[in-house]
């Protein structure tokens, strides 16, 4: 009998240390919650560093034989037509320039063994008659190419620093094309060719003023255009994605612009 009540007696101290030692609720649900977020952190990193490691995607068989870049004379633009080029697409370069394009192509067939098409418009112009007839010519540059990739590079940051009332308004009506109107026309011009072939890639190049920033004070106009940039190419990037062609937004910070 003693040793029963002995042995209830332990059973029931044993269950109220348990009780105790149990955390709180709130406790316990931080720690999942913490849990969680370190798997979410871990999984990030992890997929890029499969990106990092992943062997270079062949962008001709991904995407098709040509990309389209605007503003390849110069800067970024430039940079990323050679690097294409490198990675064996054959080019249609846009710019306004005729004596430029003509030298970054001659560069990129001397350098590769790609081909390459030049097509001169002035993207400022686009909307009016002259910019609707180079866009008809670009248009025609393009129809019955494999175009995979386009990359909207042109951009205007000038007038910068500037009060809007102060600025020359022919200067923002300029930067307002090329940084939308041109962008847009451009990538409906080459989309249909995409949508018939189920295959494309449309990187628009937007700014860290959209990003990093909430305002950007002096350079309102440019920001705002960048800033349609970003909010076309994620809508586009959904419209899209479900007939085989990607869209993304690049951001370039370190000029700020
Ligand atoms: N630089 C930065 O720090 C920075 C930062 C964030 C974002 N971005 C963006 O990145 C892109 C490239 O910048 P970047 O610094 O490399 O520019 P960039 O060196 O000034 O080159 C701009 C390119 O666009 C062309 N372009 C300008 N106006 C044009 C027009 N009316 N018609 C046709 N082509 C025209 C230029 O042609 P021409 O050679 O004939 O002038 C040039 O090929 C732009 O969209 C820019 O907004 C730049």
């Amino acid at each position: 009998m003693f040793y029963l009540r002995e042995r209830k007696k332990r059973l029931e101290m044993g269950a109220l240390l348990f009780r105790q030692q149990q955390e709180p609720a709130w406790f316990v649900s931080l720690a999942i919650l913490g849990a969680l977020h370190v798997a979410a952190v871990a999984f990030r990193i992890l997929s890029h560093l499969v990106l990092l490691l992943r062997r270079p995607t062949d962008l001709c068989h991904r995407y098709g034989a040509w990309a389209v870049v605007t503003g390849p004379t110069s800067g970024m633009g430039r940079s990323v037509a050679l690097a294409l080029a490198q990675r064996g697409l054959n080019l249609v370069l846009v710019g306004r320039d005729p004596a430029k394009l003509q030298d970054i192509s001659d560069t990129i067939s001397c350098t590769y063994a790609v081909q390459t098409k030049t097509v001169v418009v002035d993207l400022a112009l686009i909307a009016t008659p002259q910019g609707d007839e180079a866009l008809r010519l670009l248009r025609h540059a393009v129809a019955g190419l494999d175009v995979g990739v386009l990359v909207n590079n042109a951009g205007l940051a000038k007038p910068c620093a500037v009060y809007l009332h102060e600025a020359d308004v022919e200067a923002w009506v300029r930067m307002i094309r090329v940084n939308l109107w041109a962008l847009t026309e451009v990538t409906a011009a080459v989309l249909p060719g995409m949508v018939e072939r189920g295959r494309g890639a449309i990187v628009n190049i937007g700014s860290g003023t959209t990003l990093a920033i909430p305002s950007f004070p002096l350079l309102s106009i440019y920001a705002a255009s960048k800033r349609y940039v970003a909010q076309l190419s994620r809508s586009l990037h959904v419209e899209y994605r479900g007939k085989g062609i990607d869209v993304q937004c690049q951001v370039r910070t370190w000029g700020l612009l």
